[in-house]
């Protein structure tokens, strides 16, 4: 499979006073046409901060990345704002958690799916219009002429986030970020969203990170999956191999905590203790996860987590995967 995107060595600080602190750390990951690669992990663990350093959204004032993110054969860090702007929306789409402060609300629908195409297409207005309607139909809007003339206001949830797709799609990119795409929706508007994201994937062999906290989302779509704690990733490998062999306690506390459909135990839902760390607080050499698994011995840790290929293509960081055991499961 063709490689789109290489992340590599890729970290991201925020300026917090006069210091730095990363919210993403020396992450390494590849994205291929026609996959899904799913980024999964808590709160704050740096999901979308690697979004948005991918897609140059940060203010450099304010943040610093070093790192390289290749694209086409160019590092995107380096790039001018108008190279980047050549790439948003044409070549890589995005599709944010919340639509409405993502949409302008004063603007028509259709106009605002249009300005993409306007600025990134030869198009006229009458073929705009054109592919206007034919995406707003694609994305299943049952009626895409009236919706193209209302505004983000006048729709459902639902509806805006379809939108937000047509958006993403307008170009045809080869590459979709979506972060946490269906957060905001009820569960089944969201099965929907996410079958209709996953069909236009297929149809167009785009490459689609699909950022989301929820592992049955992931389950459902990816392909592949990196598990991300305190700006690292801790384990990555295809979706099988994660779900059915997991390694590194956090992936393993993680699918824990899905309720399970067919338990009917009166157990309370497993929670793993504690929290991912401010990136103020982050231990910068040492296992991260170490202080939420307190029942290890410290040297079961390693001194500087790297990360182990346990089986082709699976990789987990630190040896404290070997030593972790659910405390009901140590007899
Ligand atoms: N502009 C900023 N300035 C300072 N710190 C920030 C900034 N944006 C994010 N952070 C911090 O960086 C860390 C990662 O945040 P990020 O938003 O990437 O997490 P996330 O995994 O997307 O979380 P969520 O699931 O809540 O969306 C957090 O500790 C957050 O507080
Ligand atoms: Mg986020």
């Amino acid at each position: 499979m063709k490689k789109l995107l290489e992340i590599k060595n890729l970290e991201t600080a925020f300026r917090i006073k006069d210091d730095y602190f990363n919210a993403v750390d020396n992450v390494s990951l590849d994205l291929h046409s026609n996959e899904v690669l799913a980024i999964v992990g808590e709160s704050g663990c740096g999901k979308s901060t690697l979004a948005t350093t991918v897609m140059g959204l940060h203010n450099e004032n304010l943040t610093r990345s070093t790192g390289e993110v290749i694209y086409n054969g160019k590092n995107l860090l380096d790039m001018s704002e108008a190279e980047l702007n050549s790439i948003r929306s044409k070549e890589i789409g995005m599709i944010f958690q919340d639509p409405l402060s993502s949409l302008n609300p004063l603007q028509r629908i259709g106009a605002q799916i249009e300005e993409a195409l306007i600025y990134h297409t030869e198009l006229d207005k009458e073929a705009r219009h054109k592919r206007v309607i034919e995406l707003l139909t694609q994305v299943g809007i049952p009626y895409p002429e009236r919706c193209a003339k209302q505004y983000p206001h006048e729709l459902s949830g639902g509806m805006r986030q379809r939108v937000m797709i047509a958006m993403a799609l307008s170009c045809k990119p080869k590459i979709i970020i979506a972060d946490e795409p269906t957060t905001a929706l009820d569960v089944t508007i969201q099965a929907q969203i996410l079958d209709l994201l996953k069909q236009l994937q297929a149809e167009m062999q785009a490459g689609v990170i699909l950022i989301t906290h929820d592992l049955g989302v992931v389950a459902e779509m990816a392909d592949r999956v990196a598990v991300l704690y305190a700006g690292e990733v801790v384990e990555l490998g295809t979706a099988e191999q994660v779900f059915k062999n997991p390694k590194h306690p956090y992936t393993r506390s993680l699918l824990r905590s899905i309720p399970q459909f067919d338990d009917d135990s009166n157990d309370d839902l497993y929670a793993i203790e504690g929290m991912v760390p401010s990136i103020k607080n982050l231990n910068r050499t040492g296992c991260r996860f170490a202080p939420r698994v307190p029942q290890l011995a410290e040297d079961s840790h390693e001194d500087n987590p790297t990360l182990h290929e346990v089986e082709e293509g699976h990789f987990v960081r630190c040896t404290c995967y070997k030593h972790f055991r659910f405390e009901e499961d140590a007899v």
